[in-house]
Protein backbone atom coordinates (compact mmCIF):
# COMPACT_ATOMS: atom_id res chain seq x y z
CA UNK A 1 0.00 0.00 0.00
CA UNK A 2 1.44 3.28 -0.94
CA UNK A 3 -0.71 5.39 1.12
CA UNK A 4 -0.63 8.42 0.00
CA UNK A 5 2.21 8.56 -2.20
CA UNK A 6 2.55 7.99 -5.91
CA UNK A 7 5.33 5.44 -5.72
CA UNK A 8 6.24 3.26 -3.04
CA UNK A 9 10.06 4.78 -3.28
CA UNK A 10 8.29 8.53 -2.35
CA UNK A 11 6.52 6.67 0.65
CA UNK A 12 9.62 4.93 1.70
CA UNK A 13 12.05 8.05 1.38
CA UNK A 14 9.42 10.10 3.82
CA UNK A 15 9.73 6.92 5.90
CA UNK A 16 12.74 7.54 7.18
CA UNK A 17 12.72 9.07 9.95
CA UNK A 18 10.86 6.70 11.06
CA UNK A 19 12.34 3.58 10.30
CA UNK A 20 15.65 5.07 11.84
CA UNK A 21 14.32 5.56 15.19
CA UNK A 22 12.88 2.01 15.03
CA UNK A 23 16.14 0.81 14.13
CA UNK A 24 18.23 3.07 16.67
CA UNK A 25 15.67 2.15 19.47
CA UNK A 26 17.53 -1.30 19.50
CA UNK A 27 20.68 -0.12 19.31
CA UNK A 28 20.82 3.21 21.90
CA UNK A 29 19.86 2.46 25.52
CA UNK A 30 17.32 4.24 27.09
CA UNK A 31 18.97 8.00 27.57
CA UNK A 32 20.46 7.87 24.68
CA UNK A 33 23.81 8.44 25.93
CA UNK A 34 25.08 4.67 25.34
CA UNK A 35 25.28 1.89 23.23
CA UNK A 36 23.27 -1.10 23.32
CA UNK A 37 23.93 -4.80 20.94
CA UNK A 38 23.65 -7.78 20.28
CA UNK A 39 26.78 -9.95 21.78
CA UNK A 40 30.26 -9.74 19.47
CA UNK A 41 31.80 -13.32 18.97
CA UNK A 42 34.82 -11.65 18.83
CA UNK A 43 36.41 -8.54 20.99
CA UNK A 44 37.59 -4.99 19.01
CA UNK A 45 41.12 -4.96 20.75
CA UNK A 46 41.81 -7.86 18.64
CA UNK A 47 41.03 -6.87 15.36
CA UNK A 48 43.75 -6.12 13.33
CA UNK A 49 41.24 -5.00 10.35
CA UNK A 50 38.12 -4.82 9.13
CA UNK A 51 36.85 -6.22 5.56
CA UNK A 52 33.49 -5.03 4.21
CA UNK A 53 31.58 -6.39 1.79
CA UNK A 54 28.41 -5.48 -0.35
CA UNK A 55 27.17 -4.10 -3.82
CA UNK A 56 25.31 -1.67 -5.09
CA UNK A 57 24.33 0.91 -3.15
CA UNK A 58 24.98 -1.21 -0.07
CA UNK A 59 28.89 -1.13 -0.84
CA UNK A 60 28.33 2.74 -0.74
CA UNK A 61 26.91 2.36 3.08
CA UNK A 62 30.31 0.30 3.70
CA UNK A 63 32.34 2.99 2.23
CA UNK A 64 30.94 5.25 4.57
CA UNK A 65 31.56 3.39 7.19
CA UNK A 66 35.55 2.43 5.77
CA UNK A 67 35.70 6.29 6.90
CA UNK A 68 34.08 5.88 10.28
CA UNK A 69 35.75 2.84 11.35
CA UNK A 70 39.22 4.42 10.83
CA UNK A 71 38.55 8.05 11.84
CA UNK A 72 37.16 7.15 15.65
CA UNK A 73 38.08 3.54 15.73
CA UNK A 74 41.41 3.34 14.03
CA UNK A 75 41.02 0.22 12.46
CA UNK A 76 42.17 -0.24 9.18
CA UNK A 77 39.51 -0.91 6.31
CA UNK A 78 39.22 -3.13 3.09
CA UNK A 79 36.31 -2.62 1.19
CA UNK A 80 35.37 -4.47 -2.19
CA UNK A 81 32.47 -4.77 -4.32
CA UNK A 82 31.62 -8.49 -3.29
CA UNK A 83 31.58 -9.59 -7.35
CA UNK A 84 35.61 -8.55 -7.46
CA UNK A 85 35.99 -9.77 -3.87
CA UNK A 86 34.58 -13.53 -4.34
CA UNK A 87 36.95 -13.78 -7.08
CA UNK A 88 40.06 -12.20 -6.00
CA UNK A 89 40.74 -14.32 -3.11
CA UNK A 90 42.35 -12.04 -1.12
CA UNK A 91 44.24 -13.35 1.58
CA UNK A 92 42.75 -12.41 5.42
CA UNK A 93 44.33 -12.75 8.12
CA UNK A 94 42.94 -15.59 10.96
CA UNK A 95 40.96 -14.18 13.61
CA UNK A 96 39.98 -10.57 11.95
CA UNK A 97 36.35 -9.45 10.67
CA UNK A 98 34.66 -9.59 8.05
CA UNK A 99 31.09 -7.13 7.57
CA UNK A 100 28.46 -8.06 4.83
CA UNK A 101 26.01 -5.36 4.43
CA UNK A 102 23.27 -6.12 2.10
CA UNK A 103 18.64 -5.60 2.28
CA UNK A 104 17.91 -8.73 1.28
CA UNK A 105 20.25 -11.18 2.57
CA UNK A 106 19.91 -12.86 -0.86
CA UNK A 107 22.35 -11.18 -2.94
CA UNK A 108 24.37 -13.89 -4.63
CA UNK A 109 28.10 -12.88 -4.96
CA UNK A 110 27.58 -11.23 -1.53
CA UNK A 111 26.62 -14.83 -0.04
CA UNK A 112 29.76 -16.14 -1.96
CA UNK A 113 31.95 -13.20 -0.67
CA UNK A 114 30.68 -14.61 3.30
CA UNK A 115 31.59 -18.39 2.32
CA UNK A 116 34.75 -17.46 0.95
CA UNK A 117 35.37 -15.22 4.04
CA UNK A 118 34.60 -18.27 6.09
CA UNK A 119 37.23 -20.71 5.00
CA UNK A 120 39.93 -17.65 5.85
CA UNK A 121 38.71 -18.07 9.38
CA UNK A 122 36.77 -14.65 9.59
CA UNK A 123 34.51 -13.51 12.39
CA UNK A 124 31.30 -13.05 10.04
CA UNK A 125 29.22 -9.93 10.61
CA UNK A 126 25.80 -9.34 8.74
CA UNK A 127 24.16 -6.15 8.80
CA UNK A 128 21.04 -7.07 7.14
CA UNK A 129 16.79 -5.71 6.70
CA UNK A 130 15.26 -9.75 6.26
CA UNK A 131 16.15 -11.82 9.52
CA UNK A 132 15.61 -15.18 7.94
CA UNK A 133 17.87 -14.40 4.59
CA UNK A 134 20.47 -16.82 3.59
CA UNK A 135 23.32 -14.39 4.71
CA UNK A 136 21.54 -13.73 8.36
CA UNK A 137 21.26 -17.48 8.58
CA UNK A 138 24.99 -17.97 6.96
CA UNK A 139 27.25 -15.18 9.53
CA UNK A 140 27.85 -15.92 13.37
CA UNK A 141 26.49 -12.33 14.02
CA UNK A 142 23.28 -10.35 12.92
CA UNK A 143 22.36 -6.79 13.67
CA UNK A 144 19.34 -6.05 11.97
CA UNK A 145 18.09 -3.10 10.29
CA UNK A 146 14.90 -2.29 10.99
CA UNK A 147 13.47 -0.67 8.03
CA UNK A 148 10.58 -2.90 7.25
CA UNK A 149 10.06 -4.04 3.70
CA UNK A 150 11.54 -2.35 1.16
CA UNK A 151 9.31 -2.64 -1.95
CA UNK A 152 10.95 0.09 -4.45
CA UNK A 153 14.28 -1.22 -6.56
CA UNK A 154 15.92 1.71 -6.25
CA UNK A 155 17.07 1.42 -2.48
CA UNK A 156 16.30 4.56 0.24
CA UNK A 157 15.32 2.94 3.80
CA UNK A 158 17.52 0.20 3.37
CA UNK A 159 20.99 2.49 2.86
CA UNK A 160 20.25 4.82 5.82
CA UNK A 161 19.20 2.30 8.24
CA UNK A 162 22.61 0.81 7.09
CA UNK A 163 24.00 3.76 7.94
CA UNK A 164 23.02 4.11 11.08
CA UNK A 165 23.60 0.51 12.16
CA UNK A 166 27.06 0.67 10.83
CA UNK A 167 27.47 4.00 12.89
CA UNK A 168 26.95 2.16 15.95
CA UNK A 169 29.69 -0.41 15.45
CA UNK A 170 31.97 2.13 14.45
CA UNK A 171 31.20 4.39 17.84
CA UNK A 172 31.00 0.63 19.69
CA UNK A 173 34.74 -0.35 18.21
CA UNK A 174 36.57 3.19 18.95
CA UNK A 175 34.88 3.16 22.66
CA UNK A 176 36.07 -0.38 23.02
CA UNK A 177 39.31 0.20 21.52
CA UNK A 178 39.29 3.65 23.53
CA UNK A 179 40.67 5.72 20.33
CA UNK A 180 37.89 8.29 21.39
CA UNK A 181 36.77 9.65 24.87
CA UNK A 182 34.09 8.67 27.42
CA UNK A 183 32.81 12.10 26.67
CA UNK A 184 33.15 11.92 23.04
CA UNK A 185 31.22 8.47 22.89
CA UNK A 186 28.51 9.97 24.74
CA UNK A 187 28.42 12.72 22.38
CA UNK A 188 28.31 10.34 19.24
CA UNK A 189 25.66 8.35 20.63
CA UNK A 190 23.07 11.83 21.22
CA UNK A 191 24.12 12.83 17.76
CA UNK A 192 22.85 9.64 16.20
CA UNK A 193 19.80 9.70 18.46
CA UNK A 194 19.03 13.36 17.37
CA UNK A 195 18.96 11.97 13.30
CA UNK A 196 15.12 11.15 12.98
CA UNK A 197 14.56 14.53 13.84
CA UNK A 198 17.00 16.52 11.56
CA UNK A 199 15.41 14.17 8.84
CA UNK A 200 12.28 15.42 9.15
CA UNK A 201 13.30 18.77 8.96
CA UNK A 202 15.53 17.57 5.62
CA UNK A 203 12.37 16.22 4.02
CA UNK A 204 10.71 19.85 4.02
CA UNK A 205 13.34 20.67 1.31
CA UNK A 206 11.65 18.44 -1.11
CA UNK A 207 9.73 21.35 -3.11
CA UNK A 208 13.32 22.56 -3.64
CA UNK A 209 14.67 19.29 -4.82
CA UNK A 210 11.25 19.20 -7.23
CA UNK A 211 12.38 22.54 -8.81
CA UNK A 212 16.19 21.30 -9.03
CA UNK A 213 14.89 18.12 -10.49
CA UNK A 214 13.75 19.94 -13.58
CA UNK A 215 16.64 21.54 -14.30
CA UNK A 216 18.50 17.96 -13.96
CA UNK A 217 15.53 16.20 -16.10
CA UNK A 218 16.78 17.92 -19.24
CA UNK A 219 20.58 17.44 -18.87
CA UNK A 220 22.75 14.59 -20.27
CA UNK A 221 25.39 13.87 -18.22
CA UNK A 222 25.44 14.67 -14.04
CA UNK A 223 28.79 15.03 -11.96
CA UNK A 224 28.59 14.18 -8.29
CA UNK A 225 31.16 15.34 -6.25
CA UNK A 226 31.88 14.97 -2.71
CA UNK A 227 35.27 14.35 -0.04
CA UNK A 228 35.62 12.07 2.90
CA UNK A 229 31.70 10.38 3.41
CA UNK A 230 30.78 12.60 1.08
CA UNK A 231 32.31 11.15 -1.49
CA UNK A 232 30.32 7.91 -0.94
CA UNK A 233 27.12 9.83 -0.69
CA UNK A 234 27.84 11.22 -4.52
CA UNK A 235 28.66 7.80 -5.69
CA UNK A 236 25.01 6.97 -3.97
CA UNK A 237 23.45 9.86 -5.40
CA UNK A 238 24.96 9.38 -8.94
CA UNK A 239 24.10 5.21 -8.49
CA UNK A 240 20.14 6.42 -7.59
CA UNK A 241 19.62 8.96 -10.53
CA UNK A 242 20.94 6.46 -12.98
CA UNK A 243 19.20 3.48 -12.21
CA UNK A 244 15.69 5.72 -12.09
CA UNK A 245 15.39 8.38 -14.32
CA UNK A 246 18.45 6.90 -17.07
CA UNK A 247 20.41 10.02 -16.90
CA UNK A 248 23.70 9.38 -17.36
CA UNK A 249 25.65 10.56 -13.89
CA UNK A 250 28.90 10.07 -12.27
CA UNK A 251 30.28 10.37 -8.72
CA UNK A 252 33.72 11.42 -8.26
CA UNK A 253 36.03 12.36 -5.25
CA UNK A 254 36.34 16.48 -5.25
CA UNK A 255 40.03 16.10 -5.58
CA UNK A 256 39.78 13.32 -8.72
CA UNK A 257 38.21 16.38 -10.36
CA UNK A 258 41.60 18.04 -12.10
CA UNK A 259 42.37 14.35 -13.07
CA UNK A 260 40.47 13.79 -15.78
CA UNK A 261 36.43 14.56 -15.18
CA UNK A 262 37.02 18.42 -15.23
CA UNK A 263 37.07 17.77 -19.15
CA UNK A 264 33.49 16.93 -19.52
CA UNK A 265 32.68 20.77 -17.60
CA UNK A 266 30.89 22.85 -19.56
CA UNK A 267 27.13 24.81 -18.97
CA UNK A 268 25.17 21.79 -20.10
CA UNK A 269 26.66 19.74 -17.12
CA UNK A 270 24.81 20.26 -13.88
CA UNK A 271 27.44 19.39 -10.61
CA UNK A 272 25.99 18.39 -7.58
CA UNK A 273 28.18 19.16 -4.73
CA UNK A 274 27.71 17.39 -1.41
CA UNK A 275 29.45 19.66 0.86
CA UNK A 276 28.67 19.70 4.72
CA UNK A 277 30.49 22.74 6.43
CA UNK A 278 33.06 20.32 7.72
CA UNK A 279 36.89 20.14 8.22
CA UNK A 280 37.08 18.97 4.32
CA UNK A 281 34.90 21.94 3.43
CA UNK A 282 37.41 24.42 2.01
CA UNK A 283 39.01 21.97 0.25
CA UNK A 284 35.61 21.14 -1.77
CA UNK A 285 34.69 24.72 -1.80
CA UNK A 286 38.22 25.20 -4.02
CA UNK A 287 36.89 22.28 -6.31
CA UNK A 288 33.54 23.50 -7.15
CA UNK A 289 35.30 27.46 -7.34
CA UNK A 290 37.21 24.95 -10.43
CA UNK A 291 33.85 23.89 -11.89
CA UNK A 292 31.71 27.85 -11.66
CA UNK A 293 35.11 29.21 -13.52
CA UNK A 294 34.67 26.54 -16.78
CA UNK A 295 30.61 27.70 -16.82
CA UNK A 296 29.29 24.16 -14.80
CA UNK A 297 25.95 24.09 -13.20
CA UNK A 298 26.66 24.15 -9.40
CA UNK A 299 24.00 22.61 -7.37
CA UNK A 300 25.28 22.79 -3.78
CA UNK A 301 24.17 21.22 -0.88
CA UNK A 302 25.07 22.31 2.66
CA UNK A 303 24.12 23.65 5.38
CA UNK A 304 23.63 27.18 6.40
CA UNK A 305 27.44 27.92 7.54
CA UNK A 306 28.70 26.23 4.05
CA UNK A 307 26.79 28.52 1.98
CA UNK A 308 27.54 31.75 3.96
CA UNK A 309 31.00 30.61 3.72
CA UNK A 310 30.78 30.37 0.16
CA UNK A 311 28.55 33.63 -1.27
CA UNK A 312 28.47 32.50 -5.42
CA UNK A 313 25.40 34.19 -7.34
CA UNK A 314 24.86 31.46 -9.75
CA UNK A 315 24.34 28.85 -7.68
CA UNK A 316 21.49 26.88 -6.95
CA UNK A 317 21.31 25.61 -3.38
CA UNK A 318 20.04 23.47 -0.83
CA UNK A 319 20.45 24.18 2.71
CA UNK A 320 20.38 21.12 5.15
CA UNK A 321 20.24 21.29 9.24
CA UNK A 322 23.92 21.73 10.61
CA UNK A 323 24.86 17.89 11.86
CA UNK A 324 27.69 16.44 13.36
CA UNK A 325 30.50 16.58 11.08
CA UNK A 326 30.66 12.45 12.06
CA UNK A 327 26.98 11.80 10.75
CA UNK A 328 26.62 13.98 8.25
CA UNK A 329 26.33 11.19 5.70
CA UNK A 330 23.01 10.28 6.89
CA UNK A 331 21.29 13.13 6.53
CA UNK A 332 22.82 14.11 2.98
CA UNK A 333 21.34 10.62 1.37
CA UNK A 334 18.01 12.14 1.40
CA UNK A 335 18.14 14.70 -0.67
CA UNK A 336 20.28 12.92 -3.11
CA UNK A 337 17.09 10.19 -3.27
CA UNK A 338 15.23 13.36 -3.62
CA UNK A 339 16.21 14.44 -6.07
CA UNK A 340 16.65 11.05 -8.52
CA UNK A 341 13.05 10.79 -7.71
CA UNK A 342 11.61 13.70 -8.87
CA UNK A 343 13.73 13.83 -11.53
CA UNK A 344 12.12 10.33 -12.65
CA UNK A 345 8.77 11.37 -12.30
CA UNK A 346 9.76 14.60 -14.14
CA UNK A 347 10.91 12.13 -17.17
CA UNK A 348 8.00 9.41 -16.84
CA UNK A 349 9.80 6.58 -15.89
CA UNK A 350 9.08 3.46 -13.98
CA UNK A 351 10.35 4.96 -10.31
CA UNK A 352 9.47 1.71 -8.70
CA UNK A 353 10.26 -0.87 -11.14
CA UNK A 354 13.08 0.91 -13.42
CA UNK A 355 14.08 -1.12 -16.28
CA UNK A 356 16.48 -4.01 -16.72
CA UNK A 357 16.61 -4.32 -12.78
CA UNK A 358 15.48 -6.52 -9.95
CA UNK A 359 14.80 -6.35 -6.29
CA UNK A 360 16.94 -8.81 -5.52
CA UNK A 361 20.30 -9.88 -8.00
CA UNK A 362 20.02 -13.71 -6.87
CA UNK A 363 22.13 -14.80 -9.99
CA UNK A 364 25.59 -13.64 -10.35
C1 LIG B 1 20.36 0.39 -5.75
C2 LIG B 1 20.10 -0.93 -5.20
C3 LIG B 1 21.11 -2.02 -5.44
C4 LIG B 1 21.27 -2.89 -4.19
C5 LIG B 1 22.19 -4.07 -4.48
C6 LIG B 1 22.45 -4.91 -3.26
O1 LIG B 1 19.35 1.29 -5.42
O2 LIG B 1 19.10 -1.15 -4.58
O3 LIG B 1 22.34 -1.48 -5.83
O4 LIG B 1 21.77 -2.10 -3.15
O5 LIG B 1 21.64 -4.87 -5.50
O6 LIG B 1 21.27 -5.50 -2.79
P1 LIG B 1 21.20 -6.09 -1.33
O7 LIG B 1 21.37 -4.97 -0.38
O8 LIG B 1 19.85 -6.72 -1.23
O9 LIG B 1 22.33 -7.09 -1.20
Amino acid sequence: DKGNFSHFMAKEIHEQPQVIRQTLENYLNADKSGLQHPPLPFNWQDISRITIVACGTAYYAGLVAKYWFESIARLPVEIDIASEFRYRTPPLIKGDLAIFISQSGETADTLAAQAYAKTQEQHCLAVVNVPESSLARAVDCVFMTHAGTEIGVASTKAFTTQLSVLAVLAIAAAQARQTISQNDYQHHCMALAQIPALMDEVLLCEHKCREIAYQLSKARDILYLGRGTSYAIAMEGALKLKEISYIHAEGYAAGELKHGPIALIDDTVPVIAIAPSDALFEKTASNIQEVAARKGRVILISDAEGHEKFPHPDFVRLTLPATSPLLSPILYALPVQMLAYHTAVIKGTDVDQPRNLAKSVTVE
